[in-house]
């Protein structure tokens, strides 16, 4: 699986570092090219002549070479990469890469990378325990890196406790379980609907939720990873997404996500209806605002509009597989699964309001999948894109 693959290993400043020697060894021996970032404090523990002997390129650590003034692209390294993996990754390393903080080659790099970004941290038990690194580290999970938890065991302190670096022979097998992930769903067309959809009441108001579209884009940005071809038909959201196997239609009303969902779903293999659709639109568009009367209070007509995921539950074929989602405030499993048989879904994904970091708006989401065989999974709360992972495997073992 790594056979001719691109990867940057970066290494920050940690005793685990005399570990990224064999993690660079083995990488090499698995076919891949290796391009060794490292960070100054991480010259300290392993000297750039035994890197660049293993990999066979010169070691990058500075933005250019001080006597010939050449530059060093992080930009050009960050497109050359189909990963990269960050190991150790120090308390300081995360931190600034959390929080984009771009003091050395290696954070620029990691700015810059395009590719999937994997991260082994090592430090003593209490900073990995601490408030601050377990924040960054949700946050590095929230922008969709990997974390390559790290082990319990005897530290550099003598302490004994979780901070051990990963072992090179798993982070191995763990970059090679991701690459034969990226096949799974090869050849297959995805449908994903997100974000909410906004119905005109005249030019200045329309009826709206509050969708960020977040949990919608994480999972069409996770099936494109996985080698899909994905159409994520969105309503109006202010987050966008750079992956290319994903062909986004923008829309605004339920009645436009719906004539092209009809559309697609057809040519698609699964379908993944994540928008929060209005349940009801204006009978009539005013063309000019709506002025504030006196003594009068304006009637708002409203019409019903398509259910979407009934639409496709409708002209579902044997060989696809329809996923909706429910959001829910109360009654949750009998609603979730009314859902599910009502609009003919395969497998339903129910949120609750009553779960705090669940829903609308936030980078986590907790949820709860009913399949129509009648099984069940309840997950914890999650970060949104580790939610996506789930829902993507579910529907792959499906
Ligand atoms: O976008 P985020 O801020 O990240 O928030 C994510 C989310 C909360 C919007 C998402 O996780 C979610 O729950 N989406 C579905 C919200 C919803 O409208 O649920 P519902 O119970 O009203 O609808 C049930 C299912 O029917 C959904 O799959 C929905 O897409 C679909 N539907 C609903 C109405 C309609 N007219 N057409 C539809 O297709």
């Amino acid at each position: 699986m790594l056979k001719g693959k691109h990867i940057i290993l970066g290494i920050s400043g940690g005793i685990a570092a005399y570990k990224s020697v064999t993690l660079l060894r083995l990488l090499i021996k698995a076919g891949a090219e290796v391009q060794v970032v490292i960070t100054p404090s991480g010259k300290e523990f392993i000297t750039p002549v035994t890197l660049s002997a293993l990999s066979g390129k010169p070691v990058v650590n500075e933005f250019f070479t001080a006597n010939t003034g050449e530059w060093h692209s992080h930009v050009d390294l960050g497109l050359w990469a189909d990963a990269m993996v960050i190991a150790p990754a120090t308390a300081s390393s995360i931190a600034k890469m959390a929080n984009g903080v771009a003091d050395n080659m290696l954070i620029t790099t990691y700015l810059s990378a395009k590719a999937p970004v994997f991260i082994a941290p090592a430090m003593d038990l209490d900073m990995m325990a601490h408030p601050s690194t377990k924040r960054n580290i949700e946050l590095l999970k929230s922008y969709g890196n990997y974390i390559i938890e790290p082990a319990e065991g005897e530290l550099a302190s003598h302490l004994v406790g979780k901070g051990r670096m990963e072992e090179p022979e798993e982070i191995v097998k763990y970059l090679s379980r991701f690459f034969a992930s990226q096949q799974e769903l090869k050849g297959k067309h995805v449908l994903v609907t997100a974000g909410p959809t906004y119905e005109k009441i005249d030019p200045v108001r329309f009826i709206g939720n509050y969708s960020s579209g977040k949990m919608g884009y994480a999972i069409a940005e996770e099936a494109a990873r996985r080698g899909a071809n994905v159409t994520l038909v969105s309503g109006p959201v202010s987050i966008s997404t750079s992956i290319p196997n994903i062909n986004v239609i923008k829309v605004e009303s339920a009645q436009e996500m719906h004539d092209h969902c009809v559309n697609i779903f057809p040519n698609c293999d699964y379908g993944i209806m994540c928008a929060a659709v209005a349940d009801y639109a204006p009978v009539e568009y005013c063309d000019k605002k709506i002025k504030r009367e006196k003594d009068e209070i304006p009637m708002i007509k409203l019409v019903k509009n398509p259910d979407i995921a009934a639409k496709l539950g409708s002209i579902k074929q044997p060989h696809q597989t329809l996923v909706g989602f429910a959001l829910e405030t109360n009654n949750e499993e009998y609603n979730a699964l009314d859902k599910l048989h009502r609009k003919n879904l395969d497998m339903i994904i129910l949120n609750s309001l009553q779960d705090s970091g669940a829903g609308f708006g936030t980078d986590t989401n907790k949820i709860t999948t009913y399949f129509s065989n009648g099984a069940k999974i309840e997950y914890p709360l999650k970060t949104k894109a580790e939610v996506a992972k789930d829902i993507i495997d579910s529907i792959i073992k499906k």
